[in-house]
């Protein structure tokens, strides 16, 4: 998709309101007078892709994707308005709902990455003499060579793409910034141009301009903040919010920017708090991303990460809040899962393959997150022990700690049992005598191994081995435990390299 300039296909000019009446639109939108719902009845199906694409990236704010979009498609078929940027859009509502993140989705899907937009941080232009780090110093000023513009034509021209040649800029926290930086703005936002200190201009009239703004942020808040329950509040009453925010927005705007100022944004959008439902799709989205990263970030030794739904829910719980919207979720997110995993990734405690599997820990206040070999299933808390003996002393001490503990303890005296057993019952573990009246235990774990390959076979001996099953165990990594041994060393065995709720890996 290419752009075209040629005058003829400009000049149609834009519609402009001269009172400051705003019109109300659909949910979450105000327009001004003269917006472009013409253009989106003539191609609908690359809007609709747009539209779909970006409402799937900015979670629960139908109305930006549904109205940006059509301004992006205007300038696409040459029909932009020229001496004024492509669209001006003022974007309201409370913290962390998406408003900065709907520039940077734009950016990732017109330019393929969310870092192709120019952003001005008007807090930093809060006092008068700041804003010529913004356009530069006059010449004859003092030092005015060494003063580097923040905004220059080139600086706009780097961040288009091959793809596609709009800028995007984004003016953030608008209220923040000194008067003379707002009448620059006027300027911008009414000629498409911004003159420079060294009085060289930069043309905006192939840009997106976004306005944001926390205006009517605290009242908004307090409208939120009383009725908490509206994050289950009925769809009526969530309608019925949405319209109280969007007015309270467009008072505290119109007390603080003057009417011409007003009248040159075309479309103010509100943001609403976002539903349960939202966060819960942001979560999903930021595992698949956190999954994305772990594999293009470790390759061949990037690892399977296995978040169900009930850890899921303890990161929503404690990542719900009215004040910070998905701010508070990404914390969470980073405190309980990412950090920690990047704890046991550096610690070489994930081996390359491994199931990463994150639950919640029995006092439900954080996550355990533990990684198992690859081949192994989830261990088990209550394994199977197959135990190959005939003492019978051994086998009733065994018996009894092994169901404390709430084990299953199967036993055979001889090879024979042993295997009928071990194809009834897949153990998880075996403790085998090296001498059985039908055999050796050596070689009986062998086998059992070929059958169960992720096995935990220990071999028991009263003898030293001979060199040959001494080899095979240490080629198969069979634990010897020589008699005679505690029953809670066997119990340690087990617990250590079957069961990683230690927090550690199989090694
Ligand atoms: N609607 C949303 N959809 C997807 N992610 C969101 C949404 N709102 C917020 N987030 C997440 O929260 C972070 C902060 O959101 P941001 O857009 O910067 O908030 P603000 O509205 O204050 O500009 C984003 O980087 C993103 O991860
Ligand atoms: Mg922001």
């Amino acid at each position: 998709m290419k752009d075209q300039d040629r005058p003829e296909q400009r000049r149609r000019t834009r519609v402009r309101t001269t009172s400051a009446s705003i019109i109300k639109a659909e949910s979450g939108v105000e327009k001004t007078k003269g917006t472009v719902n013409r253009s989106r009845r003539q191609s609908p199906d690359p809007v609709e892709d747009l539209i779909a694409v970006l409402s799937q990236k900015v979670v629960g704010q139908p109305a930006a994707a549904r109205v940006i979009v059509p301004y992006i498609q205007m300038y696409q078929a040459g029909l932009a308005p020229e001496g004024r940027p492509v669209g001006v859009f003022l974007l309201l509502g409370p913290t962390g709902t998406g408003k900065t993140k709907t520039i940077e989705a734009l950016a990732e899907v017109l330019h393929g990455s969310p870092k192709n937009l120019l952003k001005i941080d008007c807090g930093e232009f809060q006092m008068e003499h700041e804003v010529a780090k913004l356009i530069g110093a006059p010449p004859g000023y003092l030092g005015h060579r060494e003063t580097q513009p923040m905004l220059t034509q080139q600086k706009l021209n780097s961040v288009t793409s091959e793809k596609n040649s709009i800028s995007l800029v984004l003016f953030d926290e608008i209220e923040k910034a000194a008067p003379s930086m707002t009448r620059l703005l006027l300027g911008v936002l009414d000629k498409g141009i911004l003159r420079l200190g060294d009085n060289s201009s930069v043309n905006f009239e192939k840009s997106l301009v976004f306005l944001t703004s926390n205006l009517g942020a605290r009242e908004m808040m307090r409208e939120i903040n009383p009725d908490f329950g509206f994050q289950s509040a009925q769809p009526s009453e969530r309608t019925d919010l949405y319209s109280k925010l969007q007015s309270i927005a467009l008072v505290a705007v119109r007390k603080r920017f003057s009417p011409e100022f007003v009248n040159r944004i075309d479309c103010i959008i509100t943001y609403q708090p976002l539903t349960a439902e939202s966060l819960s799709a942001i979560l999903d989205q930021h595992i698949v991303d956190l999954q994305a990263h772990v594999n293009t970030r470790l390759g061949s030794r990037s690892f399977t990460l296995d978040v169900p739904f009930e850890a899921r829910q303890f990161l929503l719980r404690k990542g719900t809040s009215a004040e910070y919207g998905a701010r508070e979720l990404n914390r969470t997110i980073h405190r309980h899962l990412t950090q920690p995993l990047a704890t046991l990734v550096a610690t070489n405690q994930v081996a390359p393959g491994a199931r990463v599997r994150v639950d919640i820990n029995e006092a439900e206040d954080k996550l355990n997150i533990r990684a198992q070999d690859a081949g192994i299933e989830a261990a088990p808390s209550h394994p199977t022990v197959l135990l190959v003996d005939d003492n019978r002393d051994l086998l009733r001490f065994l018996e009894r700690l092994m169901a404390d503990a709430g084990w299953v303890l199967l036993t055979a005296e001889s090879a024979t049992e042993a295997k009928r057993l071990m194809r009834e019952h897949k153990p998880n573990a075996a403790l085998l005598d090296y001498m059985l009246p039908d055999g050796n235990g050596v070689e009986l774990g062998v086998e059992f191994l070929q059958a169960v390959p992720q096995m935990l076979v220990i071999v028991m001996t009263g003898t030293i081995l001979p060199p040959e099953e001494e080899a095979l165990c240490e080629e198969h990594n069979f634990p010897v435990l020589r008699k005679p041994f505690l029953a809670s060393d066997v119990m340690n065995q087990i617990r250590s390299r079957l069961l990683p709720a230690s927090g550690s890996a199989r090694a």
